[in-house]
């Protein structure tokens, strides 16, 4: 494939009132949970990115009728939890690790054999910390050696699992959560702890459904054999787009930006908490609650930023906004601190050291730890920086481009479609000089 690279001209500061698009885990849970609903479910808000579409497409392969897209909307015709019909090929899931292995989870459960296939970051991911449960549970799954895709499911009949999740990973968590609802009721129930709060998008969804499920502190508890009834979903605009903003706005002098209908779910604002123990000037506006999750205009303006110590507890809260955090701390007097966060190093890239790569082109003083990092706040230069195809890197290092004094390209750059389209215009609408080419 060819290089689409990034082309940030130094300074400049962010204005405006934008809407970001849709959440992604949010998408993705609209298509699966409508799909196995009974009746008509209809979403607005949708994110046409490329990992959300991936999941459609994996639905429509499925038997599931889903029309197309137009402005965010959707409608999904649900087939019912037993009403998924076999694909005629594999699943191909491009570059999403959610859609992977959330599909894992309920495929497991189906009369008829998948193989789910993805791109190269998805096929080097590891995919044992859902297939090793769901064997537990009575699946019948094949990885590649090293734990790794394509995966050959074949028909397995589940029953309940307790489980202990050994990261608080909401994808292992929902993964588990889809499985259960195909498990005998006379069975018992499954019951499911994490470790540290994580993203509860499933959890909200599947009452939305009208699904019963019991949450007592940190442990979720899920019997089988019920129904989904379809509903109407409205997706808020995704924090982990609007990150990318908010730190922009917080390091770029004279800036002063609205973010508008923002998903400010309590399991995803770490985000917000970090950058305001950094001194941000970030305020909540309109706080509201749409279909069970709550949403909120952000406004943001420009602040002198201070290194952290990262409170343990905002990890799991703020895991994809990292690569945008670095970047703030690398603009931030002082010395931020990051640690526990070893599973940056199994995103789509490796974020802490490909972060790091990057910040050591621009001139940034830094130390890399095994499960996090720790950067000088100072000046930034300019360079050639690798995305490795990582979405979140790109638009990171785009944000960089603000405070830098030298040019910056960015390549690699093609996978920011998978979770922000639109996302070169926004940039430049609110005051980014951005130019992108193909080489
Ligand atoms: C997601 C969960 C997180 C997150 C990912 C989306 C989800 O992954 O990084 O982008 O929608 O459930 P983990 O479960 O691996 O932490």
């Amino acid at each position: 494939m060819s290089d689409l690279v990034f082309k940030v001209t130094p300074g400049g500061k962010l204005s405006g009132d934008i809407r970001v698009p849709g959440d992604k885990s949010i998408s993705h849970r609209s298509i699966i949970l409508g799909s196995i609903a009974d009746g008509i479910t209809t979403v607005e808000g949708f994110l046409e990115g490329e990992d959300s579409l991936a999941t459609l497409e994996a639905f429509r392969a499925m038997g599931v009728q889903i029309d197309d897209v137009v402005a965010g909307k959707t409608t999904i015709q649900g087939v019912g939890l037993h009403g998924l019909k076999p694909p005629a090929g594999s699943l191909y899931l491009g570059n999403s690790g959610t859609s992977m292995r959330l599909l894992c989870g309920l495929l497991a459960a189906q009369a008829f054999p998948t193989v789910l296939t993805g791109d190269k970051s998805l096929s080097s991911r590891p995919m044992r910390r859902v297939t090793d449960p769901l064997t537990e549970m009575g699946a019948n799954i094949v990885l590649q050696e090293g734990g790794v895709a394509p995966i050959h499911i074949s028909a397995g009949k589940l029953h309940p699992i307790i489980y202990d999740l050994p990261v608080a990973s909401a994808q292992i968590k929902s993964c588990l959560l889809l499985a259960s609802l195909y498990t005998d009721s006379a069975d018992g129930s499954s019951q499911i702890t994490e470790p540290a709060p994580c993203r509860d998008h499933t959890e909200r969804m599947l009452r939305g459904f009208g699904y019963e499920i019991g949450t007592q502190g940190a442990r979720i508890s899920i019997t089988g054999g019920g129904s989904l009834s379809g509903c109407h979903i409205d997706v808020p605009a995704d924090i982990s787009s609007a990150a990318f903003f908010l730190v922009g706005a917080s390091i770029a002098e004279g800036s002063d930006l609205l973010l508008r209908h923002v998903g400010i779910n309590p399991t995803r604002t770490g985000v917000i908490n970090i950058l305001l123990a950094m001194g941000a000037d970030i305020s909540i506006e309109n706080p509201g609650e749409v279909g069970g999750e709550p949403v909120a205009d952000i406004r943001v303006k420009y602040a002198p930023l201070k290194g952290i110590e990262i409170p343990l507890d905002q990890v799991p809260l703020a895991i994809d906004e990292f690569p945008a955090l670095f970047i703030a701390a690398a603009c931030a007097q002082g010395t931020t601190t990051l640690s526990g966060a070893e599973e940056l190093r199994v995103k789509e890239s490796d974020r802490i050291q490909v972060m790091a790569d990057g910040l050591a082109t621009l001139g940034v003083t830094h130390v890399v730890k095994d499960d996090g990092i720790i950067i000088e706040g100072g000046t930034l230069g300019g360079g050639e920086i690798n995305s490795h195809g990582d979405h979140r890197i790109a638009m990171a290092f785009t944000m960089a481009g603000l405070k830098a004094t030298k040019e910056i390209s960015i390549h690699d750059c093609h996978n920011v479609a998978t979770s922000f389209p639109g996302f070169t215009d926004l940039a430049g609408k609110t005051g980014i000089s951005l130019e992108y080419a193909e080489k």
